[in-house]
């Protein structure tokens, strides 16, 4: 059965485990999660790696600026002991170990580029090749709070499913998902319940909140009546 609303799980199980490893993406997938949300950055010799910050300080034993590093660098970091030290080990996956993995079983996986700090020049193309190699198009969702990158995607292939994630200003987030074509918004509770979110919808765009960690959150956007497609959330115990 399809669940509605899909709940997918902020980098992985982030809320029980190192976000953006596989341990938490096994974790999502084990609870039964419909999706699972990560983020990507770029190494200096042009790897793919699963990583929500610019730099590997926070989630990693490392220090530096991830298009600073190779991916021997990067690869040889401990992602798990920040979280707790059970986790120790885990590495900065790539997004051809997450695909390779994710062959076997049938997630959707939402894509966020993250290039609204650093551009990450062919980020958009690299990560088309490798959804063609692993052949996802069908599961995969691209996402990013950069414009330019949004456009450069839909460039490069007008049928992969593209959302935006709410620009600073909501009407500006609805008249460009328009434009653009779009056939989601990544958004916050306030704007599913403001005239915004009615605009977007009425235009036939879905709506997937974010990050929705408290079932009362849920509760006073699914009261509202609200068409909602999804919810993005580090604990997908909570919404199963
Ligand atoms: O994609 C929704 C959400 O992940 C965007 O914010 O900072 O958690 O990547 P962030
Ligand atoms: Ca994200």
């Amino acid at each position: 059965m399809t669940q509605h609303p899909v709940i997918f799980a902020h980098r992985g199980a982030s809320g029980t485990h190192p976000e953006n490893t596989m341990a938490a993406f096994e974790a999502a997938a084990k609870l039964g999660a419909g999706g699972i949300e990560l983020d990507v950055q770029v190494t200096k010799d042009g790897e793919i790696v699963i990583i929500h910050d610019e730099t590997v300080n926070r989630t990693t034993n490392g220090q530096g600026f991830i298009q600073r590093m190779t991916y021997k660098e990067v690869a040889g970091l401990d992602a798990g002991s920040w979280f707790d030290t059970t986790f120790a080990g885990e590495k900065v996956p790539t997004l051809d170990e997450f695909f390779t993995w994710a062959s076997g079983n049938e997630l959707q996986i939402n894509i966020e580029l993250k290039t609204n700090k650093v551009p990450y020049h062919g980020i958009e193309q690299k990560v088309l090749e490798l959804i063609e190699d692993y052949r996802m198009r069908g599961r995969v969702i691209i996402s990013s709070f950069n414009l330019d990158s949004v456009r450069r995607v839909i460039e490069l292939d007008p049928y992969i499913a593209v959302a935006g994630l709410v620009w600073r200003i909501p009407r500006e987030a609805v008249m460009n998902a328009k434009k653009l074509g779009l056939t989601a918004l990544h958004t916050q509770v306030s704007f599913a319940l403001s005239e915004y979110g009615k605009a977007a919808v009425n235009s036939g765009i879905l709506l997937r909140l974010y990050t929705i960690n408290e079932k009362r959150e849920w509760m006073r956007v699914k009261e509202s009546g609200m068409p909602i497609e999804a919810i993005i959330t580090d604990f997908p115990e909570r919404f199963l």
